[in-house]
């Protein structure tokens, strides 16, 4: 990956920009505002659930989700264990600076829990290799939250989409900021209820994804 480049965006909170895929970590209008008002408040954390977040980078999906609640149980995964040794080395996002401090050592630690019994569980490897190990139907939530489909669409295929849809809870839900058709396809193709998510710092709304209970199905 070679050195990680921290850029501000206009929330103040800092993102970091991956050459590979030729993108920021997150919106650049405002990191820390896209975790919270396109991943935690539209999916309606409550205290206990079981969270996914699929593609952990610098965290801020997870993290936000453990500054207003308890006994979270989230898994992480990711494949680089260089951004996640670079929450050490970023400026904590002033809204979550005090949760931040304590699970920046998840590079090291890879399981940390907080003094509201929230547990972070870092996964390090490919999601084509550790998403199948996950029991099914154990997620409450998914954060989603890839590169682009542009940039890697494989990420957002649909043999992604049938393993989440297996791994989460009926009634579960997942956000992602995309609502690109191929995307939105996959998910419905998956089994998946597809709505419009929040429209925050772009022109488009992401989208959430339910899994409904089968006998809600038509
Ligand atoms: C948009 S960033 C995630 C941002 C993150 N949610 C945050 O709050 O910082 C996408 C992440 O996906 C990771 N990634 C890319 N391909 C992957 C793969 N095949 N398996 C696991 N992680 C992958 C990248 O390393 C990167 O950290």
């Amino acid at each position: 990956m070679g050195k990680i480049k921290f850029v501000t965006t206009r929330d103040g909170s800092q993102t970091a920009y991956n050459q590979q895929a030729d993108e920021h970590y997150h919106s650049v209008t405002g990191a820390i505002e896209e975790a919270f008002e396109k991943y935690v408040k539209p999916l309606q954390i409550t205290d206990g659930m079981c969270i996914l977040d699929y593609c952990f980078g610098l965290g801020y999906n997870s993290i936000a989700a453990t500054a207003q609640h308890s006994n979270l149980q989230i898994t992480a995964l990711e494949k680089d264990i260089q951004i996640v040794r670079a929450m050490k080395k970023v400026a904590p996002p002033a809204p979550i600076s005090h949760k931040y401090e304590i699970f920046s050592d998840l590079a090291e630690q890879n399981i940390i829990k907080d003094n509201d019994n929230n547990v972070i569980k870092l996964i390090l490897g490919d999601v084509f290799q550790t998403l199948p190990t996950l029991p099914d139907e154990f997620f409450d939530r998914v954060f989603f939250d890839p590169f682009s489909p542009t940039k890697q669409p494989e990420m957002w295929n649909l043999q992604i989409f049938n393993l989440v849809y297996a791994k989460l809870k009926a009634g579960g839900k997942l956000a992602t900021y995309s609502c690109a058709k191929m995307v939105r396809n996959n998910m419905r193709y998956a089994g998946f209820r597809v709505y419009d998510g929040p429209q925050v710092g772009r022109k488009s709304p992401a989208t959430i994804a339910v899994k409904v209970k089968k006998t809600c199905l038509k």
